[in-house]
């Protein structure tokens, strides 16, 4: 039990570690900057608050790709703005969110929290892509430990459920905690998480065939735009851990 929690810990020590640094790398004033979803992204979007209200950062336009960031957002005075603004409808010069699954090309999983969607269109509108994530995300095939998530339009479910079998897939449909019933996106939308049995497809085919069955809004796969990933690592000489930079 100890063992357990000192592991959970160094997790959460790991993520604010990625997220402090790669902030502190590449964010500069000025930026239009998207910020991702999850328990590791959140360290990103707290540091950014942090360097704000110290006066380190200026006139950051940011991009929140769901509630739970558009709050974080709120409580830390980070001014966010629509993607149809003026202020960002040019596109982004940053973003930096989590991941699920990164293999060595850095092509992700992502759509834990369910906020793929709005994560990709943050990750293909930024001219530099930062991905944060400790070890444990990294894998040498995608799919082969997380489930890929692919958002459908409620009255597809069927529909799609049966197009993404025909692909050779596990389907199953992502249900909500304390809510009876399935997660409704921000969107109105429903998450169908899949697994194949064996992934022999390269990612990026899967991710444009994935999105042909109509009725799909758009799945977890993340392959265009290929980030620097910021990778944070236990290390016995350094209790905070290290960081390796991998370039796309
Ligand atoms: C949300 C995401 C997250 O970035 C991904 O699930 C990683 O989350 P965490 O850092 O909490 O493990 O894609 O839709």
């Amino acid at each position: 039990m100890e063992q357990d929690s000192n592991r959970l810990d160094n997790n959460t020590q790991l993520k604010q570690l990625a997220g402090k640094t790669a902030v502190d790398e590449t964010v500069k004033s000025g930026m239009k900057l998207g910020l991702g979803t999850g328990s590791t992204a959140v360290h990103a979007v707290r540091r950014v608050g942090e360097l704000l209200a110290q006066g380190v950062l200026r006139d950051i336009c940011a991009f929140a790709t769901s509630f739970q960031t558009e709050i974080e957002c709120e409580k830390l005075k980070i001014p966010f703005y629509s993607l149809n603004s003026q202020e960002l409808s040019s596109g982004l010069d940053l973003t930096i969110d989590g991941a699920d699954e990164v293999d060595p090309k850095n092509r992700l999983i992502k759509g834990g929290g369910g906020a793929h969607l709005i994560e990709k269109l943050a990750a293909y509108a930024s001219s530099v892509y930062v991905i944060i994530v400790d070890e444990s995300k990294l894998t040498e095939r995608l799919g082969g430990g997380f489930p890929v998530p692919v958002e459908v339009i409620p009255s597809a479910r069927v529909q799609v459920t049966k197009g993404l079998e025909k692909l050779g897939a596990n389907v199953i449909l992502r249900e909500a905690v304390r809510k009876a019933g399935p997660v409704i996106t921000e969107h109105g939308n429903l998450i169908l998480d899949i697994r194949f049995a064996s992934m022999s497809a390269d990612p990026s085919i899967m991710e444009s065939e994935i999105n042909q069955i109509p009725g799909v809004v758009e799945n977890g796969f993340f392959t265009r735009n290929p980030p620097v990933v910021f990778i944070a690592r236990s290390n016995k000489a350094c209790s905070a851990g290290m960081i390796e930079k991998r370039l796309p």
